[in-house]
């Protein structure tokens, strides 16, 4: 699979990153809110990665960590949501550790605003039985406003509310 209507925005470290068309407008607004918010420029990192990319990344994650290990937080070939083109991995100059970024402004206006564009933050610390993956800080999930809304006033993950409404 790979969308058909690939978009490109700026990226953190000076490329263009590819994204599907429909996440654009919102992740320009995300990042128009957080600029006068907060002053932060929050740059994407990666979003659409194909295929063969994810192989690679999962390849080499299983080389140096093992199988068991990389399956906890890198989503084998053809199963990553980055594939969809709807994933956007977040640059911050606040993350170093996880436990730093968490304790930023920037990760906290993201937990606090970047729903009303459409995004969640998809793998949380204490939803790793449900999501099937660890904590990533850096990775937002555009689901739409209304499904964002929802589950971030229920305090739900995608998977639950894909289970249960879908
Ligand atoms: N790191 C996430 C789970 C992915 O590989 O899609
Ligand atoms: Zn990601």
């Amino acid at each position: 699979y790979k969308p058909s209507d690939l978009a490109y925005l700026p990226g953190a470290y000076g490329n263009n990153v590819p994204m599907r068309e429909v996440i654009v407008e919102p992740f320009k607004e995300l990042q128009a809110a957080a600029e006068e918010e907060i002053g932060v420029n929050f740059m994407p990192t990666t979003a659409f990665r194909d295929y063969n990319f994810q192989r690679t990344l999962y390849n080499n994650y299983v080389a140096s960590d093992g199988v068991t290990a990389a399956d906890t937080y890198s989503a084998r070939p053809g199963y990553s949501e980055h594939q969809t083109g709807l994933s956007i991995d977040i640059f911050s100059t606040e993350y170093t550790t996880t436990e730093a970024f968490k304790n930023s402004t920037h990760y906290e206006w993201l937990v606090n605003n970047a729903y009303k564009y459409g995004f969640i933050q998809r793998y949380q610390s204490d939803t790793e039985d449900v999501t099937g993956f660890t904590e990533e800080a850096w990775h937002w999930r555009y689901v739409g406003v209304e499904v964002a809304t929802y589950l971030h006033e229920h305090d739900i993950t995608f998977d639950e509310y894909y289970a249960y409404f879908t």
